[in-house]
């Protein structure tokens, strides 16, 4: 189910605005991929070009390639509903639809798309919560509505949620920074469990957390204010909290930056 991303030469604008330019990485399946660098880089830019979410923007514009495997999602006769069915994303607020049901908020994907059996749903969605780490705190209220539950748990049915659709990608910027301590862990421990089956691409300002879930991790940085966001360099997690090759990298992870 997970695939290879394979990004060359991208470069996204907001009309006129340049926002990253040139980018290019590979993110293997079924391994972490972590975006640092400051506020303003690019990275959700740059995510939200992954599953075709960038051009929803008014003036959103994309230049260059991404590929999954083989298929080029910018390609001629391509349909971005398909894309983000195969690339999912978990946003940086919970955000559940307020008025479902539990229940109902992990089935609302696949209702959209149709493609399953109405005998499977209730299994399907159950086994989302269980790969969420969510069906044993909610499984006796699946019909009460989930803006009733805590935060943190709100994420994770939104993972589940995500997850229902048996996608190959999942993106997630900053999931856990409206979080606690004690949910944000549970999310990495999720993460750690996900990339089994998933491909997965993190944004987060948390550089121990970056250290914590991530195979890879990729810093970007923009030259002043108004230019570009850049990738600097993407490695092995390790090496870039270590040894990275680039200053600016040593410089930001070492909190020297600005
Ligand atoms: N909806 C938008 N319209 C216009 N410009 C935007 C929009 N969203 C982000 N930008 C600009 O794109 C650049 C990158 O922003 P963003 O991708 O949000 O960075 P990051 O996630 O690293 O903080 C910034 O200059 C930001 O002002
Ligand atoms: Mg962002």
């Amino acid at each position: 189910m997970a695939k290879r991303i394979d990004v060359s030469g991208l470069t996204a604008y907001y009309g006129s605005h340049k926002a990253i330019e040139d980018i290019s990485m590979t993110v293997e399946p079924r391994s972490v991929t972590a975006f640092i660098g400051p506020s303003g880089c690019g990275k959700s830019t740059f995510l939200r070009t992954l599953n075709r979410m960038h051009e929803v923007t008014s003036g959103g514009r994309v230049e260059g390639k991404v590929l999954l495997d083989d298929e080029d999602l910018y390609g001629a006769g391509i349909d971005p509903v398909s894309v983000r069915r195969e690339v999912g994303m978990v946003f940086q607020r919970p955000n559940p639809f307020p008025t479902m049901s539990i229940f109902d908020n992990v089935a609302a994907g696949l209702r959209l798309n149709g493609s399953y059996k109405k005998s499977e749903l209730g299994d399907i969605v159950e086994r989302s919560l269980k790969g969420a780490n969510l069906w044993n705190e909610v499984k006796d209220r699946l019909n009460k509505p989930g803006s009733g539950l805590s935060g943190g748990q709100q994420q994770r049915l939104c993972i589940a949620r995500a997850i229902a659709v048996e996608p190959n990608v999942l993106l997630m910027d900053e999931p856990c920074s409206a979080l606690d301590p004690i949910s944000t862990l549970a999310i990495e421990d999720l993460i750690g469990e996900l990339k089994e089956r998933f491909t997965i691409v993190i944004v987060t300002h948390n550089m121990q957390q970056a250290a914590r879930v991530s195979d890879r991790t990729a810093f970007f940085n923009l030259a002043a204010v108004g230019q570009p966001g850049k990738l600097i360099e993407i490695d092995e997690t390790e090496r870039i909290f270590s040894n990275p090759s680039v200053q600016a990298t040593e410089d930001y992870i070492s909190g020297r930056f600005g």
